[in-house]
């Protein structure tokens, strides 16, 4: 058996190397293997072997959600308009809470646009086109210190200007937009932006720059950067896609949980995985997550990790018990809370 472990360099996302890795590093589930297939490899393949399964669960598993087909239809309508038009050109927000999957959202509209510039510019990259600039703003950042990151990202070996002012950054920043070809430029944590200088110079972008910008951040359209005053005229330029917790008092909720559960379920990279013991519980792992799809991510990786963690195991199979560690332990080590006991769940039929 060859399993191939995944090399990853970069930390972060905002650096076009950095972006690239974070666009492509999606590695496929390794081959599945019996246990005793399993207990018969070499400590070292056994390592390679669960590093692999738990790359898949940080990097690839993923659901569908309805977001993001609302959010790559707008975007790619915006992206088509904006290129054409002259002002009144328009971005997205994507906002919720802390931990609601805003910054993935925004990756998998990131992956779509640079696969489709790949697809219709196959020497993107040779010619020096960077379709995706990806930002994120830091605490309290000004406008002016968004137009430096967005010029450190196309053009990394230039000469930090030391006292330039923001006009002439922004100058400089657009006119790398322009002639990177970027078609959408991601302000991941833009709730740190705060005030009327940021919006005069996103507005500014918008105005200037063909672009379509995307801010990701915790209540957007409500806080205090994009609610009132300036930001609101940011606001009013942007469509606006909302995640939200799923309320399984309705059909298509109850329809949308038990698919997301189904799926982690019928993927779970263990040693001879029947899929079950997650789909029968699901009412108890809404209960856990309240509903949110991140907690209920962070169960399944959570659950591969701590399984793959046991040294004596002699099997792989999800039991109850094995579920209830995980969501006991979320209690004590996250501030999720709720109330689910052991008695609460089932094992597989
Ligand atoms: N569609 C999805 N399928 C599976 N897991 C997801 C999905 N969206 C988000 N997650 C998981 O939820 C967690 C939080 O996502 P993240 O995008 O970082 O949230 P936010 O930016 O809102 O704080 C991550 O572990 C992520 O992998
Ligand atoms: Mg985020």
């Amino acid at each position: 058996m060859i399993v191939q472990s995944l090399t990853l360099q970069h930390d972060r996302k905002t650096t076009v190397p950095g972006l690239r890795e974070a666009l492509t590093a999606l590695p496929p589930v390794p081959p599945p293997i019996s246990f005793s297939e399993y207990a018969a490899l070499s400590a070292g393949d056994r390592d390679v072997y669960d590093e692999a399964r738990q790359d898949f669960v940080r990097l690839t598993l993923r659901v569908p959600t309805p977001e993001q087909d609302v959010s790559a239809r707008i975007l790619a309508k915006l992206i088509a308009s904006n290129q054409r038009r002259k002002n009144s050109r328009r971005g997205i927000m994507i906002s919720a809470p802390m931990f609601y999957g805003k910054t993935e959202l925004a990756l998998l509209l990131a992956r779509s646009v640079e696969r489709e510039h790949a697809r219709r510019y196959p020497d993107y990259t040779e010619r020096g086109e960077v379709p995706v600039v990806w930002i994120e703003v830091t605490d309290h950042a000004t406008g002016k210190a968004l137009l430096a990151q967005i010029i450190r990202f196309l053009a990394p070996t230039a000469a930090e200007p030391t006292r330039i002012n923001t006009h002439d950054l922004r100058r400089q920043a657009v006119e790398l937009l322009h002639s990177h070809h970027t078609k959408l430029l991601v302000i991941d944590e833009a709730h740190n932006l705060g005030g009327s200088e940021p919006s005069s110079v996103i507005k500014a972008l918008q105005n200037e720059s063909s672009a379509t910008v995307a801010l990701v951040g915790i209540d957007l359209a409500g806080g205090k950067a994009f609610g009132s005053g300036e930001g609101l005229q940011v606001t009013m330029r942007c469509d606006l896609v909302e995640l939200r917790k799923v309320d399984i008092r309705t059909d298509s909720g109850l329809d949308l949980w038990k698919r997301w559960v189904a799926t982690f379920d019928r993927n779970l990279p263990l040693c001879e995985h029947r899929p079950g013991t997650l789909t029968r519980n699901h009412l108890a792992l809404h209960a856990a997550a309240s509903g949110r799809l991140a907690i209920l991510a962070m169960i399944v990786e959570r659950l591969i990790s701590s399984i793959l963690g046991e040294p004596a195991r002699v099997d792989e199979e999800v039991t109850r018990e094995r579920l209830f560690a995980v969501l006991d332990g979320l209690r004590q080590t996250t501030p999720v809370r709720h109330r689910i006991k052991l008695d609460d769940l089932v094992d597989a039929a």
